[in-house]
């Protein structure tokens, strides 16, 4: 069930038992990413988008491996800061695959991402305001240059997170053509246009996907005829994955025939950069349950997993699946005796915040102090926006791939916490 469906892996596709003894090898919390699965759904979207340029947006999952297995697939890279950038090159070695986009870039990324075009002058950068495109020019970068146009169309799962008509992204749509124009006179490579419209569309948002593509098709065909000849289209990324049990897969074959015919004729390259559709589903996070306790009026679970650990519940109110994993054991071995009574609990981590809470009045197996549960579709934007928020290390992250299991990021302890105050 796993391989081929066009569908996005439910937790329930993870061994528990397997899982649990992840967790117990390696501590919670603890992120694991199934790097096969990475390399399943790149396949499926490269045959939904046969003749289109795949990137990925390394912000969803930087790790090193996850970059190399796409690589591998492929894939380009999408960068979304000079750190991204030495990942990207590093993972890949290939200036060719990658592509950086600015937005308000400090001076030491245009710095960095410069020095790095002088060893990879193939990379692409792509500017969201005409200040940035000064500042390229100021640092004698007169490479291939994308610009990101804005224009004025968002979608996605929550509000923080739709772009395309975000102030803050891209050049305005009506002033593309004579931004290009005078980028071409400058001598910059014009290579192509950008917009994301937005992260998180699921299928009902299709229409808005259409509106999207076609607003770029026609400013693709104005600047094709104004300035010349495009190498691509990058309408970003954006492609959605079920969260909720009962959410359907985006038909990636909807969506792509959509984006074609809305794009209409345009000579050149269309080329997509989504993050989550190829991670998410990749990856869970394993944590231990420590605290089982009847407050007014439901069960608190407190876990070793918080908001630090991952971020998108307490800023997006974003549903993650969660799993007793303990519990699910015990009810596939054959001699259990016992199925545990279901009941609406609330998931709560360790931060002194009253939005550190994973899931409230979630229906579960009742839990019991030392149980490990997993949180599903944890493998985009889950380890990236991990933080340290009270003093609380990061967490550790395996990866498994053709059956073997390796650490791939140890476990931060409080003294790399500390240890920038220290040596200062
Ligand atoms: N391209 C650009 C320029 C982007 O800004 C993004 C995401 C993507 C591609 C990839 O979008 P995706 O395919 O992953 O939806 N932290 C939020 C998501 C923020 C996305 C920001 N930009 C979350 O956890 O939902």
């Amino acid at each position: 069930a796993l391989e081929g469906t066009p569908s996005v892996r439910r937790l329930t596709a993870w061994d528990p038992a397997e899982l649990e003894s992840r967790a117990s090898e390696y501590g919670t919390p603890l992120y694991v990413l199934d790097l096969d699965r990475i390399s399943e759904n790149a396949q499926r979207l490269a045959s939904a988008f046969p003749d289109a340029e795949i990137l990925y947006a390394v912000k969803a999952n930087a790790l090193k491996d996850v970059l190399e297995t796409l690589h591998g697939e492929g894939i380009g890279l999408e960068c979304a800061s000079a750190g991204e950038l030495t990942r990207a090159l590093d993972a890949s070695d290939d200036g060719a695959a990658v592509h950086y986009t600015a937005v308000n870039p400090p001076a030491h990324d245009l710095d960095q991402v410069v020095e790095a075009w002088e060893a990879y002058p193939e990379l692409t950068i792509t500017a969201g305001s005409e200040d940035t495109i000064d500042r390229l020019a100021d640092r004698g970068y007169d490479g291939r240059l994308c610009l990101r146009v804005n224009p004025g169309i968002g979608a996605g799962h929550h509000e923080k997170v739709q772009t395309g008509a975000a102030a803050k992204f891209g050049v305005p749509a009506e002033r593309a053509v004579d931004v290009l124009a005078d980028a071409a006179e400058r001598s910059f490579d014009v290579v192509g246009i950008h917009a994301h419209v937005g992260s998180g569309v699921s299928s009902d948002q299709l229409d808005a996907h259409r509106e999207f593509v076609s607003r770029m098709g026609e400013i693709a065909r104005s600047v094709t005829e104004a300035v010349g000849d495009l190498e691509f289209v990058d309408v970003g990324g954006g492609f959605g994955v079920p969260y909720r049990e009962d959410e359907q897969p985006l038909d990636l074959e909807a969506v792509a025939n959509a984006t074609r015919e809305a794009l209409g004729d345009v000579n050149a390259q269309l080329t997509i950069e989504p993050g989550r559709y190829l991670v998410a589903d990749a990856g869970v996070l394993l944590t231990e349950i420590n605290t089982v306790k009847a407050a007014r009026d439901t069960t608190v679970v407190g876990v070793d997993a918080g908001m630090t650990t991952l971020l998108r519940p307490a800023m997006y109110d974003a549903y993650h699946p969660i799993r007793n994993l303990t519990a699910a054991r015990e009810a596939d071995s054959s001699d259990a005796e016992r199925g545990r009574e279901q009941i609406p609990q609330t998931i709560a981590g360790p931060i002194c915040e009253s939005g550190d809470v994973f899931a409230t009045d979630r229906t579960l197996p009742a839990s019991e102090r030392g149980d490990v549960i997993a949180i599903g579709n944890a493998g985009a934007y889950g380890y990236e926006m991990a933080n340290q928020y009270n003093s609380r290390p990061r967490p550790a992250s395996v990866v498994t791939e053709d059956g073997t299991v390796r650490l791939a990021r140890r476990r931060e302890t409080i003294d790399d916490v500390t240890r920038v105050e220290r040596e200062r």
